[in-house]
């Protein structure tokens, strides 16, 4: 399972590019909002130069040509862009024609199978079921990340499970048991699945042993 890190923050890419772990990148129009560009596109170009792998870009038009002329623009900031389009009639229809111009499409705000099956339809190279989400309107995220990995394998779909609106390193682990060939995360998240306290305390008496020897 690839890591992918949703943020739209340099710094915060920067910081676990050096982890020698960061698979690929998605934002959102909200995280791109909370960085406050002076220009978008330029600012998406950034962010695309920083990662060495996929970069999900979204597109913001609600109809399907505007969908379509949007992802078009999209694709072309970067050699690495990916152009995520929302589960709707026309983010469908805009995605599809996308995917027959050999752009790689990733279908976001997925909620259901049902929805997961209808991108894969399409030829999406990434679904995005959003289970934290999920989780906060009182449905079982996980659950429904288990259901689309098991009929994504049953019928042999080449679309990739990307597990999104991840909120803590369980999500990660399920995600990975459940079969996702992606899990994206925020900066915190990441921060959360390298620590653990014995690690720390361990470390500690190691260190404060070896201090011991080199002062006897
Ligand atoms: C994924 O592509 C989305 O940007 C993201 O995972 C949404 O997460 P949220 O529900 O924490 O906003």
């Amino acid at each position: 399972m690839k890591l992918f890190l949703d943020t739209a923050n340099l710094e915060e890419i920067r910081e676990i590019k050096k982890w020698g772990v960061l698979g690929g990148l998605t934002s959102n129009p909200t995280l791109i909002a909370k960085e406050k560009p002076d220009d978008v596109e330029t600012y998406m170009k950034e962010l695309c130069a920083e990662v060495d792998g996929p970069v999900s870009l979204e597109t913001t038009a609600v109809n399907a040509d505007e969908i379509y002329e949007q992802g078009i623009r999209l694709s072309q900031i970067a050699p690495n862009a990916v152009v995520k389009v929302a589960m709707t009639p026309d983010g469908l229809e805009a995605g599809k024609r996308l995917v027959e111009q050999d752009i790689p499409v990733n279908v976001t705000l997925a909620f259901s199978p049902a929805q997961a099956i209808l991108a894969a339809e399409i030829g999406a190279t990434y679904v995005s079921p959003f289970l934290g989400r999920l989780d906060d309107a009182g449905a079982d995220g996980m659950h429904v990340l288990w259901e689309i990995c098991e009929i994504y394998e049953v019928q042999g779909y080449d679309t990739l499970v990307l597990a999104a609106s991840l909120r803590h390193p369980m999500h990660v682990v399920e995600a990975a048991q459940a079969g996702a060939d992606v899990a994206t995360m925020p900066y915190e998240v990441f921060a959360k699945l390298v620590k653990h306290p014995l690690t720390d305390i361990g470390l500690e008496k190691f260190l404060a042993d070896w201090n011991k020897l080199e002062k006897s």
